[in-house]
């Protein structure tokens, strides 16, 4: 496979907006995430979090402006569901397992896409099921497994294609803390090990104290440094280390 260095990815969004209908879902929005960096992304329900998400990935199409991943405009290569399926793995906000698919079949459906051999897929899947703790449930389906046990094999079928980026939508959301918690160190342990980029979008203070920084979105916006926080009595994650983000101006660019 091409991404064998196992360095992580570099994102550039660049003044992207995106909108459904009247909404303004995102507007003129940079954002820069340096190779091996891990990013929170908090905000209020509707501020435009998985729209963002979705961006990045390449699942859905900005109406203006652009993402680069490694320098590449995702939208003007001519594959880029290609590019995605060997760069990027996603954990959605609702984890999306496919219901009559053994736990360790549906850790195996990225690698179908990618052409890798039944052996080799089946080995990797089970090796991502113990990394996630439920080499003992590979053979469940997905109804017989808590929502916690769900959420990790979903988060072992982001990683089954080796991504560069990890792209996570409340990966946490619906978990106990003491699960959360587990899972929470499970992907920051595998971003230690592997070097991979990784985005989270998480409402969990747990997320953004682990976490490099943590970019707010308002409104589709992101939120300057010197915004009042909308979280009183939190302590304060470092700010931002690039300038990748002011809102209003053109200069957001060069970062
Ligand atoms: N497919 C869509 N069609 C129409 N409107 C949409 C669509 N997807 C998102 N929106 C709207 O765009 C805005 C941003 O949505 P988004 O899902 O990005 O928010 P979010 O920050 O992820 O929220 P949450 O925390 O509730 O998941 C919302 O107002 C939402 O209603
Ligand atoms: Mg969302």
């Amino acid at each position: 496979m091409s991404s064998g260095s196992g360095a992580g990815a570099a994102v550039i969004v660049d003044r992207v907006g995106k909108s459904f209908g009247q909404i303004s879902a995102l507007r003129e929005l940079s954002l820069r995430v340096d190779p091996g960096e891990a990013v929170a992304i908090a905000g209020r329900s509707g501020s435009g979090k998985s729209t963002l998400l979705s961006l990045i990935g390449g699942l859905e199409q900005p109406d203006r402006g652009d993402v680069l991943i490694d320098g590449q405009p995702i939208w003007r290569k001519p594959h880029p569901a290609h590019a995605r399926r060997e760069l990027v793995g996603f954990i959605f906000q609702r984890h999306l397992l496919l219901g009559t698919l053994s736990a360790r079949a549906n850790v195996e459906v990225p690698l179908i896409g990618a052409g890798i051999h039944r052996a080799e897929r089946r080995t990797r899947a089970l090796g991502l099921l113990e990394e996630v703790g439920l080499a003992a449930r590979a053979d469940h389906l997905p109804h017989e497994l808590s929502g916690g046990e769900r959420q990790r094999v979903a988060i072992a079928r982001a990683l089954a294609n080796r991504p560069r980026l990890l792209l996570a939508d409340e990966p946490t959301g619906a978990l106990d803390s003491h699960t959360s918690e587990r899972v929470l160190d499970l992907l920051f342990r595998l971003r230690d090990s592997l070097g991979m980029t990784m985005i989270v979008v998480s409402y969990d203070q747990a997320v953004g104290a682990r976490a490099d920084r943590t970019v707010t979105l308002i409104d589709g916006r992101i939120q300057s440094a010197d915004a009042p926080s909308s979280a009183p009595g939190e302590p304060r994650p470092s700010p931002p280390v690039s300038p990748s983000s002011p809102t209003t101006s053109r200069s957001a660019h060069a970062g």
